[in-house]
Protein backbone atom coordinates (compact mmCIF):
# COMPACT_ATOMS: atom_id res chain seq x y z
CA UNK A 1 0.00 0.00 0.00
CA UNK A 2 1.43 3.39 -0.96
CA UNK A 3 2.07 5.86 1.91
CA UNK A 4 -0.33 8.91 1.87
CA UNK A 5 2.46 11.83 0.87
CA UNK A 6 -0.17 14.92 0.87
CA UNK A 7 1.48 17.52 3.38
CA UNK A 8 -1.48 19.20 4.37
CA UNK A 9 -4.72 17.87 5.02
CA UNK A 10 -7.58 20.61 4.12
CA UNK A 11 -9.33 20.61 7.09
CA UNK A 12 -13.37 20.09 6.44
CA UNK A 13 -14.42 23.83 6.65
CA UNK A 14 -11.30 24.68 4.13
CA UNK A 15 -13.35 27.93 2.93
CA UNK A 16 -13.56 29.35 6.76
CA UNK A 17 -10.42 31.66 7.55
CA UNK A 18 -10.68 31.55 11.36
CA UNK A 19 -7.98 32.38 13.21
CA UNK A 20 -8.01 30.49 16.20
CA UNK A 21 -5.42 30.40 19.15
CA UNK A 22 -5.32 27.50 21.30
CA UNK A 23 -3.99 27.13 24.61
CA UNK A 24 -1.37 29.88 23.99
CA UNK A 25 1.31 30.82 26.99
CA UNK A 26 4.05 33.03 26.60
CA UNK A 27 6.74 33.15 29.49
CA UNK A 28 9.41 35.73 29.71
CA UNK A 29 11.83 33.66 32.16
CA UNK A 30 9.31 33.66 35.16
CA UNK A 31 6.79 35.80 34.34
CA UNK A 32 3.74 34.96 32.10
CA UNK A 33 2.19 37.16 29.95
CA UNK A 34 -0.13 35.10 28.37
CA UNK A 35 -1.63 32.27 30.07
CA UNK A 36 -2.90 29.63 28.55
CA UNK A 37 -5.04 32.01 26.26
CA UNK A 38 -7.33 29.90 23.62
CA UNK A 39 -9.82 32.17 21.22
CA UNK A 40 -11.36 32.02 17.90
CA UNK A 41 -11.72 34.82 15.94
CA UNK A 42 -13.84 34.52 13.08
CA UNK A 43 -12.82 34.79 9.39
CA UNK A 44 -14.06 38.90 8.49
CA UNK A 45 -14.63 40.29 11.91
CA UNK A 46 -13.83 42.86 13.32
CA UNK A 47 -12.29 41.60 16.80
CA UNK A 48 -11.26 43.58 19.64
CA UNK A 49 -9.13 42.57 22.47
CA UNK A 50 -9.84 45.40 25.36
CA UNK A 51 -7.63 45.24 28.52
CA UNK A 52 -5.30 47.78 30.71
CA UNK A 53 -1.90 48.04 30.30
CA UNK A 54 0.40 44.92 30.46
CA UNK A 55 -2.61 42.73 30.16
CA UNK A 56 -0.82 40.76 27.60
CA UNK A 57 -2.45 41.99 24.71
CA UNK A 58 0.82 43.27 22.22
CA UNK A 59 2.58 39.88 23.27
CA UNK A 60 -0.68 37.98 21.84
CA UNK A 61 -0.46 39.98 19.02
CA UNK A 62 3.16 39.27 18.35
CA UNK A 63 2.51 35.53 18.40
CA UNK A 64 -0.14 36.23 15.81
CA UNK A 65 2.36 38.04 13.50
CA UNK A 66 5.45 35.78 14.18
CA UNK A 67 7.16 38.35 15.91
CA UNK A 68 6.95 36.36 19.24
CA UNK A 69 7.03 32.59 19.82
CA UNK A 70 4.88 31.18 21.98
CA UNK A 71 6.10 28.85 24.82
CA UNK A 72 3.72 26.58 24.23
CA UNK A 73 0.41 26.05 22.42
CA UNK A 74 -0.73 26.63 18.69
CA UNK A 75 -1.81 29.55 16.58
CA UNK A 76 -3.94 28.56 13.05
CA UNK A 77 -5.35 30.39 10.31
CA UNK A 78 -8.10 28.52 8.56
CA UNK A 79 -6.85 25.45 9.94
CA UNK A 80 -3.36 25.68 9.14
CA UNK A 81 -0.80 25.53 11.71
CA UNK A 82 1.27 28.99 11.55
CA UNK A 83 2.53 28.45 15.18
CA UNK A 84 6.19 28.95 13.98
CA UNK A 85 5.72 30.69 10.24
CA UNK A 86 8.26 33.48 9.91
CA UNK A 87 6.26 36.72 9.60
CA UNK A 88 6.24 37.90 6.02
CA UNK A 89 5.42 34.04 5.38
CA UNK A 90 2.14 34.77 7.39
CA UNK A 91 -1.31 36.60 5.37
CA UNK A 92 -0.87 39.20 8.30
CA UNK A 93 0.11 42.58 8.39
CA UNK A 94 0.37 45.25 11.43
CA UNK A 95 -0.77 48.35 12.11
CA UNK A 96 1.11 50.56 14.87
CA UNK A 97 0.21 53.40 16.83
CA UNK A 98 3.92 54.65 15.59
CA UNK A 99 2.93 55.01 12.13
CA UNK A 100 6.52 54.08 10.73
CA UNK A 101 6.10 56.13 7.44
CA UNK A 102 8.73 56.54 5.39
CA UNK A 103 9.46 60.57 5.97
CA UNK A 104 11.38 60.92 2.55
CA UNK A 105 8.51 59.14 0.03
CA UNK A 106 5.42 60.24 -1.30
CA UNK A 107 2.13 59.04 0.11
CA UNK A 108 1.63 57.12 -2.52
CA UNK A 109 5.11 55.95 -3.02
CA UNK A 110 4.89 54.37 0.88
CA UNK A 111 1.45 52.48 0.52
CA UNK A 112 2.72 51.08 -2.95
CA UNK A 113 6.36 50.08 -1.30
CA UNK A 114 5.65 46.74 -0.33
CA UNK A 115 4.46 46.25 -4.02
CA UNK A 116 7.28 47.66 -5.28
CA UNK A 117 9.50 45.32 -3.30
CA UNK A 118 7.48 42.60 -4.59
CA UNK A 119 8.76 43.71 -8.27
CA UNK A 120 4.86 43.84 -9.16
CA UNK A 121 4.61 46.33 -12.61
CA UNK A 122 4.40 49.70 -12.07
CA UNK A 123 1.41 50.21 -13.24
CA UNK A 124 -0.48 47.42 -11.50
CA UNK A 125 0.70 49.31 -8.52
CA UNK A 126 -0.27 52.31 -9.59
CA UNK A 127 -3.71 50.80 -9.65
CA UNK A 128 -3.63 49.48 -6.51
CA UNK A 129 -2.28 52.76 -4.36
CA UNK A 130 -5.17 54.65 -6.38
CA UNK A 131 -7.47 52.59 -5.11
CA UNK A 132 -6.18 52.12 -1.29
CA UNK A 133 -5.81 55.63 -1.04
CA UNK A 134 -9.51 56.04 -1.98
CA UNK A 135 -10.58 53.73 0.33
CA UNK A 136 -9.07 55.60 3.00
CA UNK A 137 -9.95 59.20 1.15
CA UNK A 138 -6.74 60.04 0.94
CA UNK A 139 -7.08 60.44 -2.92
CA UNK A 140 -6.70 64.14 -3.00
CA UNK A 141 -3.17 63.89 -0.95
CA UNK A 142 -1.36 61.09 -2.99
CA UNK A 143 1.89 63.36 -3.82
CA UNK A 144 2.19 64.70 -0.48
CA UNK A 145 4.99 63.59 2.24
CA UNK A 146 4.00 62.19 5.68
CA UNK A 147 5.56 65.50 7.62
CA UNK A 148 2.57 67.35 5.29
CA UNK A 149 0.05 64.87 6.86
CA UNK A 150 -2.08 65.35 10.33
CA UNK A 151 -1.80 62.31 12.92
CA UNK A 152 -5.28 60.91 11.24
CA UNK A 153 -3.93 61.01 8.10
CA UNK A 154 -0.77 59.48 8.43
CA UNK A 155 -2.63 56.94 10.22
CA UNK A 156 -4.63 56.12 6.97
CA UNK A 157 -1.76 56.07 4.86
CA UNK A 158 -0.25 53.20 7.61
CA UNK A 159 -3.58 51.79 6.85
CA UNK A 160 -3.62 51.75 3.13
CA UNK A 161 -0.04 50.10 3.23
CA UNK A 162 -1.12 47.45 5.61
CA UNK A 163 -4.19 46.28 3.51
CA UNK A 164 -2.72 46.92 -0.41
CA UNK A 165 -1.90 43.27 -0.56
CA UNK A 166 -5.06 41.88 1.19
CA UNK A 167 -3.78 40.14 4.13
CA UNK A 168 -5.79 37.35 5.91
CA UNK A 169 -5.77 39.65 9.23
CA UNK A 170 -4.62 42.65 10.14
CA UNK A 171 -3.74 43.22 13.27
CA UNK A 172 -3.85 47.13 14.81
CA UNK A 173 -1.87 47.45 17.97
CA UNK A 174 -3.77 50.57 19.86
CA UNK A 175 -3.54 52.34 16.90
CA UNK A 176 -5.70 55.47 17.65
CA UNK A 177 -3.69 56.39 20.52
CA UNK A 178 -1.95 58.87 19.35
CA UNK A 179 -4.89 60.72 18.19
CA UNK A 180 -7.01 63.62 20.15
CA UNK A 181 -10.24 62.65 21.26
CA UNK A 182 -12.22 64.41 18.77
CA UNK A 183 -10.00 62.40 15.74
CA UNK A 184 -10.36 58.70 17.60
CA UNK A 185 -13.73 58.93 17.76
CA UNK A 186 -13.77 59.94 13.71
CA UNK A 187 -11.53 57.54 13.04
CA UNK A 188 -12.87 54.27 15.03
CA UNK A 189 -16.24 55.14 12.90
CA UNK A 190 -13.64 55.61 9.51
CA UNK A 191 -12.00 52.26 10.52
CA UNK A 192 -15.41 50.07 10.76
CA UNK A 193 -16.96 51.41 7.71
CA UNK A 194 -12.87 50.32 5.97
CA UNK A 195 -13.09 46.93 7.29
CA UNK A 196 -16.90 45.89 6.74
CA UNK A 197 -15.67 47.69 2.84
CA UNK A 198 -12.68 44.74 2.79
CA UNK A 199 -14.17 42.01 4.49
CA UNK A 200 -10.68 41.12 6.26
CA UNK A 201 -10.36 39.79 9.98
CA UNK A 202 -9.52 43.01 12.24
CA UNK A 203 -8.25 42.22 15.03
CA UNK A 204 -7.79 45.40 16.81
CA UNK A 205 -6.34 45.74 20.54
CA UNK A 206 -7.36 48.69 22.97
CA UNK A 207 -7.32 49.76 26.29
CA UNK A 208 -10.30 51.75 25.46
CA UNK A 209 -13.44 50.46 26.41
CA UNK A 210 -15.59 52.70 24.26
CA UNK A 211 -13.38 52.24 21.55
CA UNK A 212 -13.68 48.36 21.49
CA UNK A 213 -17.50 48.83 21.76
CA UNK A 214 -17.61 50.92 19.23
CA UNK A 215 -16.29 48.95 16.31
CA UNK A 216 -15.79 45.23 17.07
CA UNK A 217 -18.51 42.38 16.79
CA UNK A 218 -16.82 40.80 19.22
CA UNK A 219 -15.20 42.01 22.25
CA UNK A 220 -12.43 39.70 24.42
CA UNK A 221 -11.98 41.47 27.36
CA UNK A 222 -8.13 40.26 28.66
CA UNK A 223 -6.76 40.22 32.40
CA UNK A 224 -3.79 39.28 33.45
CA UNK A 225 -3.16 37.28 30.24
CA UNK A 226 -6.46 35.61 30.51
CA UNK A 227 -9.62 36.45 28.63
CA UNK A 228 -12.37 36.87 31.40
CA UNK A 229 -15.76 37.06 28.95
CA UNK A 230 -15.77 37.24 25.04
CA UNK A 231 -19.20 38.36 23.52
CA UNK A 232 -20.70 41.24 21.52
CA UNK A 233 -20.54 44.72 22.95
CA UNK A 234 -23.93 44.41 24.42
CA UNK A 235 -23.67 40.96 25.99
CA UNK A 236 -20.95 41.71 27.48
CA UNK A 237 -22.13 45.43 29.07
CA UNK A 238 -25.46 44.22 29.86
CA UNK A 239 -24.15 41.00 31.41
CA UNK A 240 -21.01 41.07 32.43
CA UNK A 241 -20.01 37.35 33.42
CA UNK A 242 -17.09 38.73 36.20
CA UNK A 243 -16.55 41.28 38.98
CA UNK A 244 -13.76 42.22 36.60
CA UNK A 245 -15.83 42.86 33.45
CA UNK A 246 -18.44 44.49 35.02
CA UNK A 247 -16.11 47.51 36.53
CA UNK A 248 -13.88 47.61 33.41
CA UNK A 249 -16.40 48.01 31.17
CA UNK A 250 -18.77 51.28 32.42
CA UNK A 251 -19.56 51.21 35.94
CA UNK A 252 -21.38 48.78 38.11
CA UNK A 253 -23.05 48.96 41.68
CA UNK A 254 -22.18 45.47 42.92
CA UNK A 255 -24.55 44.54 46.15
CA UNK A 256 -22.58 42.03 48.62
CA UNK A 257 -25.12 39.93 49.14
CA UNK A 258 -26.12 36.05 49.53
CA UNK A 259 -28.48 33.43 47.49
CA UNK A 260 -31.47 32.77 49.52
CA UNK A 261 -33.46 30.57 46.90
CA UNK A 262 -35.57 30.41 44.10
CA UNK A 263 -38.85 31.76 43.10
CA UNK A 264 -40.60 30.67 39.71
CA UNK A 265 -37.89 32.43 36.97
CA UNK A 266 -36.11 34.35 39.67
CA UNK A 267 -33.18 34.00 42.40
CA UNK A 268 -34.02 35.45 45.27
CA UNK A 269 -30.79 37.47 47.00
CA UNK A 270 -30.48 38.63 50.52
CA UNK A 271 -28.65 41.96 51.33
CA UNK A 272 -28.45 44.18 54.40
CA UNK A 273 -31.62 42.46 55.23
CA UNK A 274 -33.53 43.18 52.34
CA UNK A 275 -34.76 40.83 49.76
CA UNK A 276 -34.06 41.00 46.03
CA UNK A 277 -35.35 38.92 43.00
CA UNK A 278 -32.92 38.55 39.64
CA UNK A 279 -33.94 36.82 37.07
CA UNK A 280 -32.36 32.53 36.84
CA UNK A 281 -31.23 34.10 32.77
CA UNK A 282 -29.07 37.02 33.81
CA UNK A 283 -27.66 34.81 37.24
CA UNK A 284 -24.22 33.38 37.58
CA UNK A 285 -25.09 31.42 40.52
CA UNK A 286 -28.08 30.49 42.48
CA UNK A 287 -26.29 29.53 45.74
CA UNK A 288 -23.67 31.01 47.98
CA UNK A 289 -22.14 34.01 48.38
CA UNK A 290 -22.97 37.19 45.38
CA UNK A 291 -22.31 40.42 44.05
CA UNK A 292 -25.53 41.89 42.80
CA UNK A 293 -25.04 44.27 39.91
CA UNK A 294 -27.23 47.27 38.20
CA UNK A 295 -25.51 49.64 35.82
CA UNK A 296 -26.13 53.44 36.95
CA UNK A 297 -28.33 54.36 34.16
CA UNK A 298 -30.78 51.66 34.91
CA UNK A 299 -31.53 53.18 38.40
CA UNK A 300 -34.70 55.20 38.49
CA UNK A 301 -35.39 58.16 41.31
CA UNK A 302 -38.25 58.60 42.92
CA UNK A 303 -39.34 60.76 45.53
CA UNK A 304 -41.95 58.29 46.90
CA UNK A 305 -42.19 54.31 47.29
CA UNK A 306 -45.66 54.52 46.20
CA UNK A 307 -44.30 55.65 42.74
CA UNK A 308 -42.44 52.48 42.56
CA UNK A 309 -43.84 50.42 39.78
CA UNK A 310 -44.86 46.53 40.36
CA UNK A 311 -42.17 44.13 40.52
CA UNK A 312 -39.45 46.43 40.69
CA UNK A 313 -37.09 45.98 43.31
CA UNK A 314 -36.37 49.26 45.64
CA UNK A 315 -33.63 51.14 47.58
CA UNK A 316 -34.22 54.06 50.10
CA UNK A 317 -31.94 56.49 50.77
CA UNK A 318 -30.63 59.66 50.65
CA UNK A 319 -28.96 62.32 47.78
CA UNK A 320 -25.23 62.80 49.05
CA UNK A 321 -24.04 64.47 45.73
CA UNK A 322 -25.21 65.49 42.52
CA UNK A 323 -23.53 66.45 39.31
CA UNK A 324 -24.74 68.11 36.36
CA UNK A 325 -22.66 66.45 33.21
CA UNK A 326 -25.00 67.63 30.33
CA UNK A 327 -26.58 64.56 28.79
CA UNK A 328 -27.41 63.46 32.35
CA UNK A 329 -26.98 64.07 35.76
CA UNK A 330 -25.44 61.86 38.19
CA UNK A 331 -26.32 60.86 41.72
CA UNK A 332 -24.57 58.93 44.79
CA UNK A 333 -27.81 58.11 46.85
CA UNK A 334 -26.94 56.77 50.06
CA UNK A 335 -28.62 53.87 51.56
CA UNK A 336 -29.72 52.76 55.38
CA UNK A 337 -26.60 50.42 55.35
CA UNK A 338 -24.30 53.26 54.30
CA UNK A 339 -23.41 52.29 51.16
CA UNK A 340 -23.61 54.49 47.82
CA UNK A 341 -25.72 53.85 45.13
CA UNK A 342 -24.41 55.80 41.60
CA UNK A 343 -27.22 57.08 39.59
CA UNK A 344 -27.54 58.24 35.87
CA UNK A 345 -30.59 60.39 35.09
CA UNK A 346 -30.80 61.25 31.72
CA UNK A 347 -31.54 65.18 31.09
CA UNK A 348 -34.57 64.64 29.05
CA UNK A 349 -36.37 68.37 30.37
CA UNK A 350 -39.23 65.84 31.56
CA UNK A 351 -38.06 65.99 35.05
CA UNK A 352 -36.62 68.74 37.71
CA UNK A 353 -33.06 67.53 39.04
CA UNK A 354 -33.21 66.24 42.99
CA UNK A 355 -31.00 68.13 45.25
CA UNK A 356 -28.94 66.65 47.90
CA UNK A 357 -29.97 65.67 50.83
CA UNK A 358 -33.55 64.54 49.43
CA UNK A 359 -35.07 61.22 50.59
CA UNK A 360 -35.65 58.81 47.90
CA UNK A 361 -36.45 55.54 46.56
CA UNK A 362 -33.77 54.06 43.99
CA UNK A 363 -36.16 51.41 41.81
CA UNK A 364 -34.61 49.06 38.94
CA UNK A 365 -36.70 46.01 37.01
CA UNK A 366 -35.34 42.91 37.81
CA UNK A 367 -34.70 42.33 34.54
CA UNK A 368 -31.60 45.39 34.52
CA UNK A 369 -29.58 43.76 37.44
CA UNK A 370 -27.41 40.51 37.67
CA UNK A 371 -26.16 38.27 39.90
CA UNK A 372 -22.52 37.38 39.66
CA UNK A 373 -20.36 35.12 42.06
CA UNK A 374 -19.57 36.60 45.12
CA UNK A 375 -16.40 36.84 46.88
CA UNK A 376 -14.93 33.00 48.19
CA UNK A 377 -18.19 31.69 46.36
CA UNK A 378 -16.30 29.82 43.68
CA UNK A 379 -13.98 28.17 46.06
CA UNK A 380 -17.31 27.12 47.79
CA UNK A 381 -15.42 26.50 51.60
CA UNK A 382 -16.21 28.33 54.51
CA UNK A 383 -18.32 31.40 55.49
CA UNK A 384 -19.24 34.15 52.85
CA UNK A 385 -16.50 37.32 52.71
CA UNK A 386 -18.02 40.34 52.59
CA UNK A 387 -14.96 41.95 51.00
CA UNK A 388 -15.67 44.78 48.32
CA UNK A 389 -14.42 43.87 44.96
CA UNK A 390 -11.63 46.36 43.52
CA UNK A 391 -12.31 49.66 42.06
CA UNK A 392 -16.38 48.60 42.50
CA UNK A 393 -19.34 51.18 43.64
CA UNK A 394 -20.50 49.00 46.74
CA UNK A 395 -24.50 49.48 47.05
N1 LIG B 1 10.21 40.88 25.84
C1 LIG B 1 9.71 40.93 27.07
N2 LIG B 1 10.44 40.56 28.15
C2 LIG B 1 9.94 40.56 29.39
N3 LIG B 1 8.69 40.94 29.69
C3 LIG B 1 7.89 41.32 28.68
C4 LIG B 1 8.36 41.33 27.33
N4 LIG B 1 7.33 41.75 26.54
C5 LIG B 1 6.30 42.00 27.36
N5 LIG B 1 6.63 41.73 28.64
C6 LIG B 1 5.75 41.86 29.81
O1 LIG B 1 4.56 41.15 29.56
C7 LIG B 1 3.43 41.86 30.05
C8 LIG B 1 2.44 42.06 28.96
O2 LIG B 1 2.96 42.99 28.05
P1 LIG B 1 2.16 43.48 26.77
O3 LIG B 1 1.73 42.30 26.00
O4 LIG B 1 3.01 44.49 26.07
O5 LIG B 1 0.90 44.18 27.45
P2 LIG B 1 -0.18 45.17 26.83
O6 LIG B 1 0.04 45.28 25.36
O7 LIG B 1 -1.50 44.58 27.19
O8 LIG B 1 0.03 46.48 27.53
C9 LIG B 1 3.95 43.14 30.67
O9 LIG B 1 4.07 42.97 32.05
C10 LIG B 1 5.32 43.31 30.02
O10 LIG B 1 6.19 43.98 30.87
MG1 LIG C 1 0.48 46.96 24.19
Amino acid sequence: MSVLTSPVVPPKNATTGDLQITNVTKSFGAFTAVDDLTLTVPQGSFFALLGASGCGKTTTLRMVAGLEEPTTGQITLGGKDITRLRPYNRPVNTVFQSYALFPHMSVADNVGFGLKQRKTPRKEIGVKVAEMLDLVQLGSLASRRPAQLSGGQQQRVALARALINHPQVLLLDEPLGALDLKLRRQMQIELKRIQTEVGITFVHVTHDQEEAMTMADTVAVMNAGKIEQLGSPTEIYEFPATVFVANFLGQSNLLTSACSGTSGDDVLVEAYGSRFAVPRDRSRVTAGPAFLGVRPEKLHLVESALQVPDGHNAVPGVITDSSYVGVSTQYLVSAPWGEELSIFAPNSGTSSPLRPGANVVVHWHPQHSFLLAGAGAVASQGAPETAAPDGGSLL
